[in-house]
């Protein structure tokens, strides 16, 4: 059997994707009455950051645990990979003892020669291109919120980045349509752009990518890796905070999203992240659910 990876959304089939999504909501009601479900007994996740986080450890970490198997926390500080071992020869030394490999790292193409040299799943919890898993947890919380997101318009605000890039994928694999408004210079993937153009309409203002719109996400200026072109970032995106004016813009019952951290005054204010239509804490606590679905489904192999 040919061993599934998640680096991208279209590691996945459009049937797959939504058999998580459900599955990550009956999760969620199994823990909320309490239960204890246990279907990754003695299974073990390895977990390489090479970037900072809060919400992908603790959530790959407390879902280990919650499905009765654990997790390891490897930073390239303490490994040998942070000392020039070759990530072919890690993969095959982890995937001998580990049942998933999920890595944070700045090169997506080294999240593809880790899949390429593993037995066991990998995935990607973040890279410069792409953040997938956070995506599964948004398609989860939009439907929450607003049922079916097949048909819908999404608004993206800000910049091009590994966020907006997996939202394309999620266009095409989820069936909406998506607005995208970034500044100039500062857009997604060419490629991306190019393969799912039938899905895409690129806006020149925030304000237009909000109109008629039923989700508006945006993410902060400055990614990680990026934080020495934070002021000059500023700048080119003084213009692409969503604002409540901004919000105003959209369909009525639109909803606002930010993967967090997030900054506050500057691609949101305040009033939107805090305020009625931002569903941003559900949208992180789902994390922890629809990872759960996702490590059932690659390490089980339970569809
Ligand atoms: N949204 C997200 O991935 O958060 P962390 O960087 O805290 O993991
Ligand atoms: N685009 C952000 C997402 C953080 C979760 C980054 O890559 O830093």
């Amino acid at each position: 059997m040919t061993t599934r990876h998640l680096l991208t959304l279209m590691d996945l089939s459009k049937k797959e994707l939504n058999q998580i999504i459900n599955r990550a909501k009956e999760l969620k009601e199994i823990k909320n009455r309490g239960e204890i479900f246990e279907p990754l007994k003695n299974r073990v996740l390895g977990m390489i950051f090479e970037k900072s986080s809060t919400r992908t450890r603790v959530s790959f970490e407390a879902g280990m645990i919650q499905l009765g198997g654990g997790a390891i926390f490897l930073s390239p500080k303490d490994t040998q990979l942070g000392r020039g071992e070759p990530i072919e020869d890690t993969a095959k030394v982890l995937s001998s003892m580990l049942d998933c490999i999920m890595i944070r790292t700045f090169s997506h193409d080294m999240v593809e020669t880790l899949a390429a040299h593993s037995t066991v799943p990998v995935i990607n919890g973040l890279t410069d291109f792409a953040h997938p898993c956070q995506v599964l947890a948004d398609m989860q919380t939009y439907s929450e919120h607003r049922g079916n997101i097949s048909g819908k318009i999404v608004s993206w605000v800000g910049d091009g980045n590994n966020m907006c890039n997996s939202y394309i994928i999620a266009a095409e694999q989820f069936d909406f349509n998506l607005k995208i408004a970034c500044p100039e210079g500062y857009g997604p993937n060419h490629h991306l752009l190019d393969e799912h153009k039938e899905r895409i309409s690129l806006c020149s203002t925030p304000a237009e990518a909000a109109e008629n719109s039923d989700l508006i996400v945006t993410d902060v200026w400055a990614s990680m890796g990026q934080e020495e072109e934070q002021r000059q970032r500023e700048i080119a995106f003084k213009d692409y905070q969503v604002t409540k004016e901004i919000m105003s813009i959209a369909n009525k019952n639109a909803v606002f999203m930010h993967c967090l951290p997030a900054h506050r005054g500057e691609e949101v204010s305040a009033e939107v992240i805090d305020g009625e239509q931002s569903i941003v804490w559900d949208e992180a606590e789902n994390r922890l659910h629809a990872q759960k679905a996702l490590l059932e489904f690659l390490i089980t192999g339970n569809q």
